[in-house]
């Protein structure tokens, strides 16, 4: 078999890293990859949101499967267009197809689907340019802090949360006077839920669906969970609090009726689910689904996957992932992103990453890097995950905190509290 994993990040890595090792795939292609799947595969010259690239580099290669990374190009419709082409119709695309990507695409089409499937989530309304004074009326029925979203994708930024009455008023009528641009033409106000987050992720093949293990990641740039919000800064797997008695709730409340509502709405659903949750005192809650796995989740999640990963992609392209074996390993896995200096604001490209050959006992997954002659270079904000497998936590935690210190790169700046909270 022949695979094109689409993307360049940690993620795509990961799957690479993961993909590699089944005897089942001949070739694996990844458009455009990084300088960590340059050492797996062929990194292709492509833009995933154009889809022509895409096709042209399906044919070229004789690709037998597409497995798709990022949200942008479900949410566009690269599944339709695969659909849609007499010439790849019959090339199954993993990953959603442009309505049922709208889980993630559209706040208010997935607040509006939790809210009719009964699925617990926040209490919430949307609004639009003509309902602003109706929105400011909702904002003052809540108490601080306020959730504000812009419906559609807003790279990561999307949603703001403010103590102040009066900035949260300025913020809705930013966004719906263009900050976010057409992400932002509908708002989503919500009530604030008080908890911790982790996020839960299953594969499906519309009709049945096989539990990964869950991870909870470290969103903030500064220690202590301080400052701007980034794509990940590291993450965890397993989440201590998601026992079994937890994950029971997880899937008897919202994975099974998340199925179930998708199945009743015609939706048929091929590739992953992301539920970012939230435990309130014991009870799971939907913050958000995504069309996709998380990043730097699958840093942590597909090394704990024992099995062939390809048996289950392989399961969503045929439609039989019920008959498929999923094994998970039950030792912790831990990672650590290093990033630019000056991420998620601006920060330099291009600087030599020193000291990927000295480590030992970790994988490093390369997110933004790239080759240029012999060396390796960043060229992104998060740019190596190093993750570790250990019996606890904090086994796993050392082993990664000593590589990441073996790794160096002018700007090198990584937290230094994954996982202490747990
Ligand atoms: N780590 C969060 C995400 O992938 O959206």
């Amino acid at each position: 078999m022949n695979i094109l994993i689409l993307g360049s990040g940690g993620r795509e890595h990961a799957l690479t890293w993961k993909l590699a090792q089944s005897k089942k795939v001949k070739k694996i292609f990844i458009g455009p990859g990084n300088a960590g799947t340059y050492n797996l595969g062929t990194n292709l010259k492509l833009d995933p949101e154009n889809f022509n690239e895409v096709k042209a580099a399906v044919l070229e290669n004789k690709i037998d499967i597409v497995i798709v990374g990022p949200e942008a190009p479900l949410t566009m419709g690269i599944h339709d267009f695969f659909l849609n082409d007499i010439t790849l119709k019959n090339i199954p695309l993993i990953g959603p197809d442009k309505s049922a990507a709208r889980l993630e695409g559209s706040k208010d089409f997935a607040k509006a689907f939790l809210t009719r499937n009964k699925i617990p989530t926040s209490a919430y309304k949307s609004f639009d340019k003509t309902t602003l004074k109706e929105a400011t009326a909702f904002l003052r029925t809540l108490s601080p802090p306020y959730v504000i979203k812009a419906d559609g994708l807003a790279a990561g930024k999307g949603v703001v949360i403010v103590d102040d009455i009066y900035e949260a008023e300025k913020e809705v009528e930013a966004m719906l006077n263009g900050k976010f641009g057409p992400a932002g033409q509908k708002v989503i106000i919500e009530q604030f839920l008080k908890g911790i987050e982790l996020s839960v992720f299953i594969i499906t093949d519309g009709f049945t669906y096989k539990l990964l293990p869950e991870a909870k990641d470290y969103k903030r740039i500064g220690v202590g969970d301080t400052g701007l919000n980034t794509g990940g800064m590291g993450a965890v797997s397993p989440v201590p609090f998601a026992d079994h008695h937890f994950m029971n709730k997880v899937k008897q409340r919202i994975i099974d009726p998340t199925m179930k509502g998708l199945s009743d709405e015609g939706i048929v659903y091929k590739g992953f689910i992301f539920f970012g949750l939230i435990n309130v005192e014991g009870d799971p809650y939907v913050i958000e689904y995504n069309a996709r796995l998380g990043d730097p989740e699958s840093e942590v999640i597909i090394p704990r996957i024992k099995t062939d990963f390809f048996e289950l992609i392989e399961g969503v392209a045929k439609g039989d992932l019920a008959g498929r074996k999923i094994e998970i390993d039950e030792r912790f896995v831990t990672t650590v992103m290093l990033v630019s200096g000056g991420y998620p604001g601006t920060y330099d490209k291009g600087k030599s990453i020193h000291g990927l050959d000295l480590t030992h006992g970790s994988v490093l997954f390369h997110a933004g890097t790239k080759k240029e002659a012999d060396t390796v270079v960043t060229s992104g904000g998060r740019v190596l995950a190093v993750s570790s497998w250990g019996s606890s936590i904090e086994e796993a935690l050392k082993i990664s905190y000593r590589n990441a210190d073996l790794i160096d790169f002018e700007g090198r700046y990584c937290r230094t509290d994954i996982g202490f909270d747990l």
